[in-house]
């Protein structure tokens, strides 16, 4: 078992999917947690009353946060209201994403800009703002995907913010190491959560994956929330900046 006991997380896109999955799997490991949500108040209510219902004892109620983790007034408000209410960090799940998906050719500036601070400046703001709250270290986690490294259709912004996020947590590992702060990525293979209804063939994409990965099965969120319950502990503690892929070996077929 690992013991969070006494430690406190901010999972920004905690109301939903992977990032739901992690935020209740902190909290039942006793970590005390920070929820950041943008637009949908209703599944960032029901995740809280799930985390009430199953938490550790002797846990907090999560904070709920919203806050567009694009925007930098945003993230000011928020370390803000994580200082006033805690006034200590121990752990940042970046999570939360966004993006556009059209062809290349179909790409706009602003599209460019919506989707890469969303997904990438995100990572850096957050770890600014989170450094002087991790007093006794910490733990810093990005979420990307095998977009990063793969060129999939209309997935150009996506990859290209997943590949910047990767490379800014290589950048913050290596400053970042001497404060016994890990800082690293999970990419997930492919996780049949909501952001995929905005895929135009979803039903292909999750039919091919399954047939295509070795362990014969797709990525639960709870499978990339275990890997990041490792990553927060202290078993991680010599593990900085690297990309873990958990994706049941999708990526490494021929
Ligand atoms: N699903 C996959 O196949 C897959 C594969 C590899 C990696 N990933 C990565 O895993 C992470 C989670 O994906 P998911 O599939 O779980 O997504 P999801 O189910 O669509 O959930 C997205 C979460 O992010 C929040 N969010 C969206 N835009 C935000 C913003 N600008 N500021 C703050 N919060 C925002 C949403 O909150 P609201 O509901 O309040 O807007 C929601 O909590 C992402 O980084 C994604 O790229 C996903």
């Amino acid at each position: 078992m690992i013991d969070l006991k006494g430690k406190k997380a901010l999972i920004t896109g905690g109301s939903r999917g992977i990032g739901r999955a992690i935020a209740l799997t902190l909290s039942k490991a006793g970590c005390q947690v920070a929820i950041n949500y943008f637009r949908n108040k209703k599944a960032v209510e029901e995740t809280a009353e799930e985390i009430m219902s199953s938490r550790a004892e002797g846990e907090g109620s999560p904070l709920l946060l919203k806050a567009n983790v694009g925007k930098p007034e945003d993230i000011v408000s928020m370390f803000e209201t994580l200082k006033k209410e805690w006034g200590s960090l121990d752990i940042v799940v970046s999570n939360a994403a966004s993006g556009v998906l059209k062809p290349t050719m179909e790409l706009t500036h602003h599209h460019w800009q919506w989707t890469l601070d969303i997904n990438s400046y995100s990572l850096l703001a957050l770890a600014q703002h989170a450094v002087p709250l991790m007093k006794n270290g910490g733990k810093i986690i990005g979420i990307s995907s095998m977009g990063a490294f793969r060129a999939i259709p209309n997935y150009t912004l996506v990859g290209a913010s997943k590949a910047a996020m990767e490379s800014v947590a290589r950048h913050l590992a290596i400053e970042l190491a001497p404060k016994k702060i890990n800082v690293n990525i999970i990419s997930a293979g492919v996780v049949d959560t909501d952001a995929l209804k905005h895929f135009p063939n979803r039903e292909e994409l999750l039919e091919n994956s399954a047939k295509k990965t070795p362990a014969g099965r797709l990525i639960t969120p709870q499978d990339v929330a275990s890997t990041a319950l490792f990553l927060c502990s202290d078993l991680s503690e010599m593990i900085h900046g690297q990309t873990i892929i958990v994706d049941g070996g999708y990526a490494i077929v021929a």
